[in-house]
């Protein structure tokens, strides 16, 4: 056996390189040829003309193209020609190379992976979420289910298109069906109405009950091993209502809104000039709205507490800014409400538990007798992985935020009871 290199076919005469089978053809001499227009005619010794061993039937391949007058020879495909795995080449197919190819998965994607991923709603928020989860690169499929007609469908097609730009092969669909988004690993319920000028979370508690409800109950249908994502508002409600929809056990069922509220306060921090917003630290708990709390003692900047380097009179400007935040957005937006940081704040959340990170984050879920609360929705310290909830976490906080934690569960406590 010989190593055919890039010199071998610079060598080659009358552009053919003769070569024996079982000598070992290098990919970049392969590339080589390719650019040279050097056709390689492999024989059972050297010399002797592929054409002699061509099934019948199968046309001649010449090196300059149809009937150029040279000795008929063949530039088989890669996987014909024994390759060195050490000499490889950028975009060797895998399978030439040796290296496992990926297998058509349950879906039937080809691109090797198994989870899916439903996202309910393509209004603003959901697309994000889409958009931000396929950027990931992490999952089978992202499916988008939206009621509005061709909605979902477009948004999926569009992001689709991106994959090449954005570097991802996560597939991108969309549909009016549910179904669609059968046996998914997470359901991201983002269906609903968004809040307008002058309207509060409650106010939209009639409208987004329905919806929310029965796409809870199509999810248990669906993807009955799910782990339920809720984003649509009154938060704190919604999430209830979806698990009780649902018939999910609470680890499975939770809310998005804490690691929102917390991004948004180290954010407003961080415009005083304390540190870049990614180096200060907090979490907020309580409600998705009035009943949010911050609890300063918690809050850090590079580990140190924020009290030491920020006023206490700013600290509770800055948290009475943050929970007034999805308020503000929409006051200037006039139409509609925020849905860049919510969708990272999602992508954030489902990332993690799909690595199965079990980091510690504020998220709305059922309380198990942690901080003395239990039995309602809200938003709690939870460390989340792959089969969602693990553990609820008790914070050092202090007596007065305590207190602020129990007062909020307590009205949210009596929201939910009128869901029913
Ligand atoms: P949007 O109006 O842009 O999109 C909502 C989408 O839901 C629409 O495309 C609508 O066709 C769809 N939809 C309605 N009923 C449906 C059903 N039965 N099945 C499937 N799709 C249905 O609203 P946006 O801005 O995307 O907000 C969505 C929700 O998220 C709102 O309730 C909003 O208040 C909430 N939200 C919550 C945040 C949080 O921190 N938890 C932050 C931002 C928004």
């Amino acid at each position: 056996m010989r190593v055919i290199g890039v010199e071998d076919v610079d060598r080659a005469e009358n552009g053919v390189l003769h070569v024996a089978r079982g000598d070992l053809v290098t990919p970049l001499a392969r590339d080589r040829a390719r650019e040279r227009g050097v056709s390689i005619s492999i024989s059972s010794t050297a010399g002797e003309g592929e054409s002699q061993r061509r099934p019948q039937g199968r046309p001649p391949l010449a090196a300059g193209g149809p009937g150029n007058g040279t000795a008929p020879s063949l530039a088989p495909p890669p996987s014909t020609l024994p390759v060195s795995g050490a000499l490889y080449r950028r975009g060797a197919p895998a399978a030439a190379l040796g290296w496992p190819v990926p297998r058509a998965n349950a879906d039937g994607n080809g691109n090797g992976r198994r989870s899916r991923v439903t996202v309910v709603g393509a209004g603003h928020v959901g697309a994000q979420v889409a958009a931000r989860l396929a950027d990931a690169d992490r999952f089978s499929e992202v499916v988008v289910v939206d009621v509005a007609d061709g909605l979902a469908e477009g948004i999926a097609l569009d992001l689709w298109h991106s994959s090449a730009l954005r570097g991802f092969d996560t597939r991108v669909t969309g549909s009016t069906d549910l179904a669609a988004g059968a046996g998914s690993e997470f359901v991201v319920i983002t269906a609903g109405r968004a809040r307008q000028p002058g309207m509060t979370r409650t106010d939209l508690t009639q409208m987004n009950a329905a919806i929310v409800g029965e796409i809870s109950a199509n999810v248990a249908r669906h993807s009955p091993g799910a782990i339920v994502v809720v984003v649509t508002n009154p938060l704190d409600e919604m999430t209830e209502l979806a698990w009780r929809a649902t018939g999910f056990p609470p680890q499975r069922v939770m809310g998005m809104a804490g690691v929102l509220d917390a991004a948004r306060f180290c954010a407003l921090t961080a415009l005083g000039g304390v540190a870049r917003p990614d180096r200060i630290s907090a979490v907020a708990l309580g409600s998705h709205g009035e009943e949010m709390v911050i609890p300063l003692s918690q809050a850090t900047v590079d580990g140190r507490p924020l009290g030491t380097v920020v006023d206490a009179p700013t600290l509770e400007a800055l948290v009475a800014r943050a929970r007034d935040s999805g308020a503000e957005v929409v006051r200037h937006l006039k139409k509609g409400s925020a849905f860049f940081a919510p969708a990272a704040s999602v992508a954030r959340m489902v990332l993690a538990m799909a690595a199965d990170s079990r980091e510690v984050m504020p998220v709305c879920v059922r309380a198990d007798g942690a901080y003395g609360i239990r039995d309602v929705y809200l938003g709690l310290p939870a460390r989340i992985g792959r089969a969602g909830v693990v553990e609820i976490v008790e914070l050092p906080l202090t007596a007065g935020e305590l207190e602020m934690l129990r007062a909020a569960a307590a009205r949210i406590d009596e929201r939910a009871r009128q869901l029913a």
